[in-house]
């Protein structure tokens, strides 16, 4: 073509990147990959093809790792990490800093590799994708470096088990990774079957970055080698991101294992457009949001929820765009939209358009798609509901779903209405309007005015069905570390069983549960005596039951308003909880030293009043953070409640215990049911009449006694409930954790832990950052 044609025509033309490199990298391999163990590669064993999915190619042939290479893997990730762990921040930051600088160094083999073995185009890989991977590095080597002095009571979990997806090979891995070697753990990590090629080039950076043997390990395969690493004993943390039905698996698979575990799952965020938009860069976003790796993105905005009356207008721009979309050659530097991963994925997209078809009003765009390979054409599917299954599930292709809506709380409904909560994208020219609706949205990171912004300052995760636990920023650093200090198993405490001569007390003194700001007989209609260690008895009270609970989590879930108040509110009304309490202090601390038989009651209600100031205190100052995440404008990391949380309450500090968990939970907004002290329960039902002259809105705070281990199952499963923790002595971590798998819900397990209630480990950050959801709200400033 002459200068003269390309201006008539203005044709992109080709833009080919030489696939030489790669594949000369590949061959000198012999095009045959084992794992990478203790800082060595083993001989490649039962083999499977990797290809590439613009061509179909085999591109290379990787392991199938077996439990042995995985206990083996585990075994020099041990080993190595006590010394490891060791290490000052400053040695690991060093370390960091070199996987950064060679990241850097072989950016564009890293590109060209992850777009053959993924088909994202070119542009991506090379342009987001590795440039994130080194930022996360350097992010974390600062953050070894700090560690020593910022996070001096935490230290590293241990051995972290990591499996990942394939629509972000390489950068997921640096996700996984950075955070966690950064503070002292070592990993073993699992790439996704179709994509293993990046991770085994990252193997290579870490011999030269002189790693030592075992800090980072690479087994590939399928999902059999990740059930290995999930039910390996010796492993301290599963880091997941991948399906929510993988996901669910792998929370099933480890409960009451005592493993750590963090979830990214999926999700469909909302992209919500109103009418005062800038509808041509809303368009622009859209191709970001939807387009960007072919929509295998777990936050692509999949949903597009648009204002009525633009809506002909804006579709008309959108399929406009479209038909300008390349798509083709992901080494074509001038393509837009690649390969889907694999033809599995392919068929899958295929189908679910399929099962729908007729529903809504299909377009694709016009351009001309490869003979070969796995392509699917960009899709918008318009007028559908927001009930359909296009709008409901998670697609993971170029597919757009579509609906529209008439006000800003109608948006809101329509975006919240999902099982999924990971991102949210807002655009209007109003900015107070989108920050009206920011805190309003179900997400874990919403995009204001824009989509798909990532950075390792920032803090990454979902919500609800979208997992739990946070990638990037000081938040992130939580699932990676966890309080110094040795873990010392919590024992029951039997409650005192009955005199022989026990005589009946004609006084009805049977306490109720607390549920709505009421006071609710059991619904099984049992109850069970309290006797004091002298043989006294101190009254009844009631055994709950599944029932009791709902009404319970019914309670609470209907108190939504306690959320909106302001943090001043609710500090006032801890100092008031606190200062009512005072007032019965000698009552309570007679009622706690009867029960255990102690004379520390007194000590105890003076620190639950303590407590309840404390929390007062933080309800004002639990303050999120403006990220300086690299672009002009700011990620802010709002602290929002979590929601409805249940606790079961320590059994040894009947009414510090109680206090410990409530306070801090609604001091950050949270509506709680808790389950009292199993052997002292009249501390708890005593303290309801405090709650009740104190100003407190009925249902955020419900109170039931009875059966830990007979409540762990209904308080668990209830798909109502956002969290659980467990303090109890009754081991039920086990049904906790496998209960919470329905919703997803965030559980805090801390029976391999005694907790010193008295002292300054019974309360502070731990508590508020489990009370807490962090969201970050991205808010560019323009230019
Ligand atoms: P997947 O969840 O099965 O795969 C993710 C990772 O988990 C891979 O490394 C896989 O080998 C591993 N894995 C599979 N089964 C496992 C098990 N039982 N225990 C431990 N690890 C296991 O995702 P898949 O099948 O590749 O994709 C299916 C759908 O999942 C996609 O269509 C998409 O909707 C969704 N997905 C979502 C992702 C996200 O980031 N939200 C990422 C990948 C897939």
């Amino acid at each position: 073509m002459t200068v003269k044609e390309h201006f008539d025509s203005m044709d992109y033309g080709l833009a080919p990147e030489s696939a030489a490199e790669a594949l000369d990298w590949i061959t000198a391999r012999d095009g045959a990959f084992g794992l990478y163990i203790n800082g060595a590669m083993t001989a490649p064993g039962e083999l499977f093809k990797s290809r590439n999915p613009a061509t179909g190619e085999v591109l290379a042939q990787v392991t199938q790792a077996s439990a042995d290479d995985v206990d083996v893997a585990v075994i020099a990730a041990r080993k190595a990490q006590k010394s490891w762990g060791a290490l000052p921040g400053h040695a690991r930051a060093k370390y960091l800093y070199a996987l950064a600088r060679l990241v850097q160094k072989h950016s564009r083999l890293f590109a060209v590799l992850e777009s053959m073995d993924n088909g994202k185009p070119i542009r991506e890989s090379r342009d987001i994708d590795v440039p994130l991977v080194a930022r996360h590095f350097y992010y974390h080597a600062g953050m070894a470096q700090l560690q020593d002095a910022e996070l001096p009571d935490r230290e590293a979990l241990g051995v972290c088990g990591q499996i990942i997806p394939w629509n972000f090979p390489l950068l997921m891995l640096a996700w996984k990774i950075a955070p966690a070697i950064a503070m002292g753990n070592t990993v073993v990590l699992k790439p996704a079957e179709y994509t293993s090629l990046t991770a085994l080039l990252f193997a290579q950076i870490c011999d030269e970055a002189g790693l030592p043997n075992g800090v980072v390990n690479i087994v590939t395969g399928d999902g059999r080698v990740g059930e290995a690493i999930v039910t390996h004993e010796d492993i301290d943390k599963i880091a997941f991101t991948g399906s929510t039905n993988v996901g669910r698996q792998i929370r099933r698979a480890t409960a009451g294992s005592g493993k750590s575990l963090t979830l990214e799952l999926g999700g469909k965020s909302p992209y919500i457009v109103f009418d005062d938009a800038d509808l041509d860069s809303a368009v622009e976003g859209l191709v970001d949001a939807i387009w960007f790796n072919q929509g295998q993105v777990c936050c692509a905005g999949s949903r597009l929820i648009v204002q009525e009356g633009i809506a002909d207008r804006f579709y008309a721009k959108l399929k406009a765009r479209m038909g300008k979309l390349r798509i083709g050659d992901p080494l074509d530097k001038s393509i837009d939209v690649g390969a889907v991963v694999d033809p599995i994925q392919h068929q899958r997209i295929t189908d679910m358009v399929n099962a729908s078809a007729g529903e809504g009003e299909l377009y694709q765009a016009p351009c001309p798609l490869p003979d070969q390979g796995c392509f699917y054409p960009p899709t918008l599917i318009t007028g559908l509901s927001s009930a359909s299954t296009l709008m409901q599930e998670e697609i993971f292709g170029p597919v757009l779903a579509a609906t529209t809506f008439r006000t800003p709380s109608e948006a809101v409904e329509i975006a919240n209405n999902t099982r999924y909560g990971l991102a949210a994208s807002v655009w209007s020219e109003n900015v107070n309007l989108t920050l009206d609706v920011a805190p309003k949205l179900v997400a874990g990171v919403v995009w204001v005015n824009g989509t798909n912004m990532f950075d390792a300052a920032a803090g990454f995760g979902g919500v609800r069905e979208s997992g739990f636990g946070r990638e990037g920023g000081w938040e992130g650093l939580q699932a990676y570390t966890k309080p110094r200090g040795k873990a010392v198993s919590l024992k029951p405490i039997a409650p005192v069983s009955a005199p022989k001569d026990a005589k009946v007390d004609a006084l009805d003194r049977t306490a109720k549960f607390y549920v709505g700001g009421k006071q609710a007989r059991p619904d099984g209609g049992y109850s069970q005596a309290v006797w004091a260690k002298s043989g006294a008895l101190l009254g009844h009270v009631g055994i709950a039951n599944r029932k009791d609970i709902r009404n319970a989590v019914e309670a609470a879930t209907a108190a939504s308003g306690w959320a909106k108040t302001t943090s001043h509110a609710r500090a006032q009304i801890l100092y008031y909880i606190g200062e009512n309490l005072s007032a019965r202090a000698d009552e309570f601390a007679a009622r706690i030293d009867a029960m255990t038989g102690g004379r520390s009651g007194a000590k105890e209600v003076d620190a639950a009043i303590s407590r309840l100031f404390t929390y007062a205190a933080w309800a004002d100052k639990f303050d999120g953070a403006a990220k300086p995440v690299p672009m002009r404008g700011v990620a802010l990391a709002m602290n929002e409640p979590v929601g409805v949380i249940g606790g079961f309450c320590p059994d040894e500090a009947p009414l510090l215990g109680l206090v410990s968990l409530m306070a801090p939970a609604i001091a950050m907004g949270n509506r709680v049911v808790l389950a009292a002290s199993q052997p002292y329960p009249l501390a708890a039902t005593d303290f309801y009449q405090v709650l009740e002259t104190s100003d407190l809105p009925g249902g955020v705070v419900n109170i039931v006694t009875g059966d830990h281990a007979t409540l762990a199952a209904p308080l668990a499963g209830h798909l109502g409930v956002d969290a659980v923790w467990s303090h109890t002595g009754a081991d039920i971590s086990a049904t906790v954790e496998l209960e919470s798998a329905g919703n997803l819900k965030r559980s805090w397990i801390n029976n391999a832990k005694a907790r010193d209630w008295m002292g300054a480990a019974g309360e502070g950050r731990e508590f508020l950052s489990h009370a807490t959801e962090v969201k970050t709200v991205w808010v560019p400033y323009g230019e």
